[in-house]
């Protein structure tokens, strides 16, 4: 099985097993990772589970839809690979992703 590491503004890392098909923001949820608060339950409606992928994993992270791209785009912090973490189901491709935190929602 392989994992997905969270990281915190402040460095802290929160390394999470994959659950193939699960959301990222339900891995993060259920793992206790501190900073995604899903306000919405994944309805794409809040942006409060926004993360930034790293740089080298973005590209695994799957295709963003218009309805995203409104969220980010009203989303402190927001940076060329920023996604909400609901939006993305997870595989094991992404073994070995980074993904960080903003500092806003912290
Ligand atoms: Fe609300 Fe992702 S949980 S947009």
């Amino acid at each position: 099985m392989g994992h997905i590491t969270f990281i915190e503004h402040n460095g802290n890392q929160h390394p999470v097993d994959i659950e193939v098909g699960k959301s990222l923001m339900k891995l993060a949820i259920e793992n206790a990772v501190p900073g995604i608060d899903a306000d919405c339950g994944g309805q794409c409606a809040c942006g409060t589970c926004h993360v930034i992928i790293d740089d080298n994993w973005f590209s695994n992270a799957g295709n963003i839809t218009e309805e995203e791209t409104l969220i980010l785009d009203m989303t402190p912090e927001k940076a060329d690979t920023s996604r909400l973490s609901c939006q993305i189901s997870t595989t094991e491709a992404m073994d070995g992703m980074l993904v960080r935190l903003p500092e806003f929602q912290m």
